[in-house]
C-alpha cells in the first residue's frame, strides 16, 4: 500500500508528524505525505485517530481534503491534497516585512472564515488555528489543515483538555482556565491571524500565560468587574487574578495601516469575553467583505508603518528598517513602492484578484460558484 506513492521531498515538520510531497505511483498525482510515527506500545496516538475521523466528514473547499490513509505497523501515513505553501511561509516569502496587501488580507481572512464555518456548522472546533496550520495553493485556495486537536463538540460533554491552541492565538478565556470554551476559541485564533496578515507580526506574543494575557489585555483593555463576573458565571472554573487595569486600546492606534471597516471587523473578532465574540457566519456578512464601496485601506496610509510599538521587530524587520533609513531622503514614489510594491506571483492566484475592482456582487459569485463545487464534492464519497 504505502509503496503507491513515492515519497519527495520534506514539506514541514510540526508537533506530531513530518509531511512530505509525495507523487502518486498509478496516477502521477502530487500529494502531500502526513507521517505520524506509531509507538510500538501505544498504538495509533489518539490525536490521529481524531484528525482522521473529522476529516472523513469535513468536504469543503477551504478544509484540507484528506484523500488516503495507509496503515502499517511503524507509521500512520495520511495523504492530503498538496498545497505549494502554509500561510507563515507566504507572509514570510510575499509579504512586505509579512504584511500582506489589503486585498489579499480579505481574500484569505474570507476563506478562513468560509473553513470555519463550515467547521462549526458541522460541531468541529479546530482549535489550533494559527498561520502554520493554513495552507495555500496555487489556485490562491486557502485551506484549514492540521485537526490534530481538533475534536468533534457536538456531544453533551462540553469540557475539553485545557491548553490546547498555540499561546500566541489562544483566547483569554482559555488563557484564564476556562474548559468550557466553544466555537469562539476559534474566532479569537482568526482576529490574531487577521491582525497578522494586516502588520506581518503576530499581535499578541507572550512568552507564558499570564504574559500572553498582559499583552492581550494592553491592548484590548482589561474587563471590567461586571465583566469579569460575567464570564466567571457562564465559566465557574477560570481562576481570576489581580490584573493591572489598562484601558482599551484604539485599533487604529495599533493598526494605522487597516482600513475603519476592518478594524470594525477585527474588534468583534478580538472581544475578550466569549459570548461577546462574533460568529463565523456574522462575521462573513460584515461589511468590510460585503461593502462595495469599502476602501481597504486606511484613508491615509502612513508612508512610514514601523513595527508596532508594542511588539517584538519581525525577523527581516531589523533589516528592511535599516534599508528604510536610506530611503527616507529619497522621492516619495520610491518609497512607496518599496512599501507597497512587493507583488506575489500572479500564479498563486486565482483571476479574481488581479482584476481590477470588480463589483461586489461579482466578488460573492465566484465564491459561491466555489460553494456549489464543494457541494458537488460534498456528494461524492472519500476514498478511504
Ligand atoms: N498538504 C500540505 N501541503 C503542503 N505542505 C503541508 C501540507 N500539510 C502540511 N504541510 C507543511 O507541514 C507543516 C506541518 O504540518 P501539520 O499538518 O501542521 O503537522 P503538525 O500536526 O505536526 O503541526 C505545515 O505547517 C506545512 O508547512
Ligand atoms: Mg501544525
Amino acid at each position: 500500500m504505502a509503496s503507491n506513492y513515492i515519497q519527495l521531498e520534506k514539506l514541514g515538520e510540526g508537533t506530531y508528524a513530518t509531511v512530505y510531497k509525495g507523487r502518486s505511483k498509478t496516477t502521477s498525482e502530487i500529494v502531500a505525505l502526513k507521517e505520524i510515527h506509531l509507538d510500538a506500545e501505544e498504538g495509533t496516538p489518539s490525536t490521529a485517530i481524531r484528525e482522521i475521523s473529522l476529516l472523513k466528514e469535513l468536504k469543503h473547499v477551504n478544509i484540507l481534503r484528506l484523500h488516503d490513509v495507509i496503515h502499517s505497523e511503524t507509521k500512520l501515513t495520511l495523504v492530503f491534497e498538496f498545497c505549494d505553501s502554509d500561510l507563515k511561509k507566504y507572509m514570510d516569502q510575499h509579504g512586505t516585512r509579512g504584511a500582506l496587501e489589503p486585498t489579499i488580507v480579505r481574500n484569505f481572512m474570507f476563506q478562513i472564515l468560509k473553513g470555519t464555518h463550515f467547521c462549526h456548522e458541522n460541531q468541529v472546533l479546530h482549535r489550533d488555528l494559527k498561520p502554520q496550520n493554513l495552507l495555500i495553493n496555487r489556485k490562491g485556495e486557502l485551506k484549514l489543515g492540521d485537526f490534530g486537536l481538533a475534536r468533534a463538540f457536538g456531544v453533551p460533554v462540553n469540557t475539553f483538555s485545557n491548553e490546547v491552541v498555540t499561546l500566541w492565538y489562544r483566547a483569554p478565556d482559555v488563557l484564564l482556565g476556562s474548559r468550557t470554551y466553544s466555537t469562539s476559541i476559534d474566532i479569537w485564533s482568526c482576529g490574531c491571524i487577521f491582525a497578522e496578515m494586516i502588520t506581518g507580526v503576530p499581535l499578541f506574543r507572550g512568552k507564558d500565560n499570564n504574559d500572553q494575557l498582559l499583552h492581550i489585555m494592553k491592548i484590548i483593555g482589561t474587563p471590567s468587574h461586571q465583566q469579569f463576573a460575567k464570564m466567571l458565571q457562564d465559566s465557574p472554573e477560570i481562576v481570576l487574578k489581580e490584573f493591572a487595569v489598562f484601558p482599551k486600546m484604539n485599533w487604529m492606534q495599533v493598526l494605522p495601516k487597516a482600513s475603519p471597516l476592518a478594524l470594525d471587523l477585527l474588534d468583534r473578532l478580538l472581544k475578550f469575553d466569549p459570548a461577546e465574540r462574533i460568529s463565523a457566519a456574522e462575521a462573513l456578512t460584515h461589511p468590510y467583505f460585503t461593502d462595495p464601496g469599502a476602501s481597504l485601506a486606511a484613508p491615509n496610509p502612513p508612508m512610514s508603518m514601523g513595527p508596532p510599538s508594542f511588539n517584538f521587530p519581525h525577523p527581516v524587520q531589523a533589516q528592511a528598517r535599516r534599508q528604510q533609513q536610506q530611503y527616507a531622503a529619497a522621492p516619495q514614489q520610491h518609497y512607496q513602492q518599496q512599501a507597497y510594491g512587493q507583488m506575489p506571483p500572479p500564479s498563486m492566484f486565482p483571476q479574481r484578484q488581479q482584476a481590477a475592482p470588480q463589483s461586489q456582487s461579482q466578488y460573492y459569485g465566484q465564491y459561491s460558484q466555489q460553494q456549489q463545487q464543494q457541494h458537488q464534492y460534498g456528494q461524492g464519497s472519500m476514498p478511504m
